[in-house]
């Protein structure tokens, strides 16, 4: 090989270290890109947990549904945030009062499913050139039904979508219908696209003997923000910590409250981003995926979805790396028989 040629070949190199110099690195527990969790569906945009919403965050990019669980009187898990009705259907024009409350544990199926789930926050009725595809897309949805939608947009779009459905009550009813719900979808190990959560670590850690006895392994995310000397304790039950990233304090989620998590073996998912603005919203991915966060619970899942396909584009391929020391060895050995 001439000097020139090793010259180029060594420019060619340095110009792959440079460029691999300005990559960013990928800080995640695993590896792996961070997940996009829809926050009760699409609940910036359409009412939350509701079919539609649900399909909607998916073909805005989310990885996960997250429906929120809740017992009818007659014992169905449905998805919905409060333990009453009234914030979020028109449950006081259509059915009144049950025992002077608006319980969702006072109703059954039958009559929830008479109600229409409304708008909060910054959601609509509708989203601009999206048609759900169910007829009852703003109803309240069943757990069964949330899974159903969740494996029918699997099929459709090739790429399989997770749900990540939260134990809203400390109710060992509520635990067992989760786990025998999962079980009947097909859901059962710990490489299924499910993570069930809770804010009660009681309620984790009977789900996970449950789990055990019955031979499942699905995951679990404990929700609060536990200072960083208990993640030790918290990873013998859970396999992430989902924090909120409104505390301050000793419950802020920073870097080194990241960092702790991993040391103990603990994914991170945060919640909520709420932010509408999509620069403001970029800024604020931005800040907690270089951080190393996991996961984050946004309603507005396709802000979430573009920070993360931008962060994912500029950490390097492991190929480009493989090929980066490929022609080290190459010039390496080119050198060394030169000299001999
Ligand atoms: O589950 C994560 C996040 O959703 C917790 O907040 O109150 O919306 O269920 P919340
Ligand atoms: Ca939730």
């Amino acid at each position: 090989m001439t000097v020139y040629k090793y010259q180029a070949l060594a420019l060619a190199l340095a110009a792959c270290f440079a460029q691999q110099a300005d990559a960013t690195t990928l800080n995640t527990l695993n590896g792996q890109a961070p997940l996009v969790i829809a926050h009760r569906g699409a609940s910036g945009y359409l009412p939350e947990h509701t079919l539609a919403g649900y399909e909607l965050a998916v073909k805005l990019g989310a990885d996960y549904i997250e429906p929120d669980l809740q017992l009818t009187k007659d014992g169905f898990l449905v998805a919905m945030h409060d333990t009453t009705l009234n914030r979020t259907t028109n449950v006081a024009a259509v059915l009144g009062k049950r025992n002077n409350s608006y319980n969702v544990s006072g109703y059954t199926l039958a009559e929830i499913k008479q109600l229409t789930v409304l708008p909060t926050g910054t959601g609509q009725t509708s989203y601009p050139g999206f048609t759900p595809s169910s007829p009852n897309a703003m109803r309240v949805p069943t757990f069964d039904e949330v899974i159903a939608l969740a494996q029918a947009q699997s099929a459709l779009t090739g790429r399989t979508v997770g749900i990540y459905p939260e134990a809203k009550i400390s109710d060992p009813m509520m635990e067992d219908k989760i786990l025998s719900t999962l079980a009947a979808f097909g859901y059962g190990k710990s490489s299924d696209k499910v993570f069930i959560q809770s804010f009660s670590l009681d309620t984790l850690k009977s789900i996970r003997d449950k789990q055990n006895l019955l031979g499942m392994t699905i995951q679990e995310v404990f929700l609060g923000n536990s200072a960083a000397g208990s993640f030790a304790d918290i990873a013998k039950t859970v396999n992430g910590i989902g924090p909120s990233i409104s505390g301050g304090g000793a419950n802020a989620v920073t870097a080194a409250y990241i960092q702790a998590a991993h040391t103990a073996g603990l994914l991170v998912h945060g919640y909520t981003f709420a932010q509408p603005d999509p620069a403001l919203a970029a800024v604020q991915f931005d800040k907690y995926f270089g951080w190393g966060m996991d996961g984050v619970f946004t309603n507005y899942s396709d802000l979430g979805a573009t920070a993360r396909d931008v962060l994912m584009a500029a950490v390097p391929e492991p190929s480009s790396y493989a090929l980066m020391l490929g022609g080290l060895a190459l010039l390496g050995g080119l050198a060394r028989k030169r000299r001999a």
